[in-house]
């Protein structure tokens, strides 16, 4: 037809071209505005229109029109190309692989003590004894009086006590407990018989070298009914013992003693073997002393308002840090209490680990 026609199909060509070889938003942005904006090509072909006849503005405009419908959706098109592309650089690169393993919390480690008291927890739990608490500052009477020391009986002096200034309402200084008996008092003032109990926690003494810490950690058994025995002591702290050091036989020694609050009373030692400087339970022919125990003292029974007539029962107590050290192997007990990172790290228990009988206590 006509040059114009001609120019327009090429323009066509030449616009398609660019819009298909325009790499980023910016070239593309600035062609749009080349072909299309108010000084563009196309709106300055449509300025001509005016000059045209009838005829060939209707044709001409209709080329027009469609070459601008082209160019425009062209460049849509690429625009949502783009950023589809765009988007999915974006995705690639932010892509988290949601079947890896989550990151653990740098949560640090169960002390051995907390581990070794969960362990005895699961282990006299198992046996049917529930867990009572007591506080570390106790009257002279729930430590002393009512466990049947004498009044003012130089006894209170063996234990290394420690006397607060702060008295208690019968007049005498208060301290920190030196055993975990007090809570025996505690639990038969407040609970009738049949009593089955243990209680764990801090106890203090005057003492410091490598097997002493001026505060230790003791755990306390009570039983008290009708029949319980001498026997029944000896039963359950056998059945403990193995539970503990995870090993399937286990020697006890109950030796004649004397505490003020049990009678008869008895010191017990585990069979083990010392050879090869290494303390192993469960084997060889030595003998170490690791727990106190007795039938409660008629006397106790009475002043926490218990018939002795009716009932009785037994008593023992432990050093929880002493049974840590004899089944994990540290050393130095006041290691324990030093807060040393790399100690505690190495002694350490996963936070991530229950104690359970099923599978080992320590496990
Ligand atoms: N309280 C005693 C001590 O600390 C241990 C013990 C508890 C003895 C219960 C007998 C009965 O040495």
């Amino acid at each position: 037809m006509n040059g114009q026609t001609t120019d327009l199909a090429a323009l066509e060509a030449d616009l398609l071209a660019r819009v298909d070889a325009a790499n980023d938003e910016t070239s593309l942005e600035a062609l749009r505005v080349e072909a299309l904006g108010k000084q563009g090509s196309i709106s300055a072909l449509m300025k001509n229109l005016g000059a045209m006849s009838p005829d060939e503005r209707k044709t001409f405009g209709a080329g027009l029109n469609v070459l601008k419908d082209k160019v425009t959706e062209a460049i849509v098109t690429k625009k949502a190309a783009m950023a589809e592309a765009a988007l999915d650089r974006q995705l690639q690169a932010e892509a988290v692989d949601v079947t890896l393993p989550p990151v653990r919390p740098r949560l640090g480690t169960i002390h051995p003590v907390s581990q070794v008291m969960e362990e005895l927890a699961a282990i006299f739990g198992e046996m049917g004894f529930t867990v009572e608490e007591g506080p570390d500052i106790e009257t002279d009477f729930n430590n002393f009086t009512a466990l049947n020391f004498p009044p003012n009986h130089p006894a209170r002096e063996t234990h290394d006590t420690f006397f607060l200034d702060a008295k208690g309402e019968d007049g005498a200084r208060k301290v920190l407990r030196t055993h975990t008996s007090p809570v025996q008092v505690r639990t038969m003032l407040k609970q009738k018989p049949p009593i089955r109990m243990i209680c764990m926690g801090r106890t203090f003494r005057k003492d410091s070298d490598a097997t002493h810490t001026p505060m230790f950690h003791q755990i306390e058994g009570l039983v008290i009914d009708e029949t319980s025995t001498m026997a029944d002591l000896k039963s359950v702290l056998i059945a403990a013992i193995k539970a503990y050091f995870e090993v399937d036989d286990v020697k006890l020694r109950f030796r004649p003693h004397h505490f003020p609050f049990t009678e008869p009373s008895a010191e017990v030692d585990v069979g083990c073997d010392k050879s090869g400087g290494q303390i192993k339970i469960g084997q060889g022919d030595d003998w170490l002393e690791i727990l106190g125990s007795g039938m409660v003292h008629p006397n106790v029974l009475k002043s926490c308002g218990i018939d002795p007539e009716k009932y009785q029962g037994y008593a023992f107590g432990m050093g929880i840090d002493r049974l840590a050290m004899l089944k994990y192997g540290m050393p130095d007990l006041r290691d324990f209490f030093a807060a040393d990172e790399r100690w505690l790290k190495h002694y350490g228990f996963s936070p991530f680990l229950l104690p359970g009988l099923a599978q080992g206590v320590g496990s």
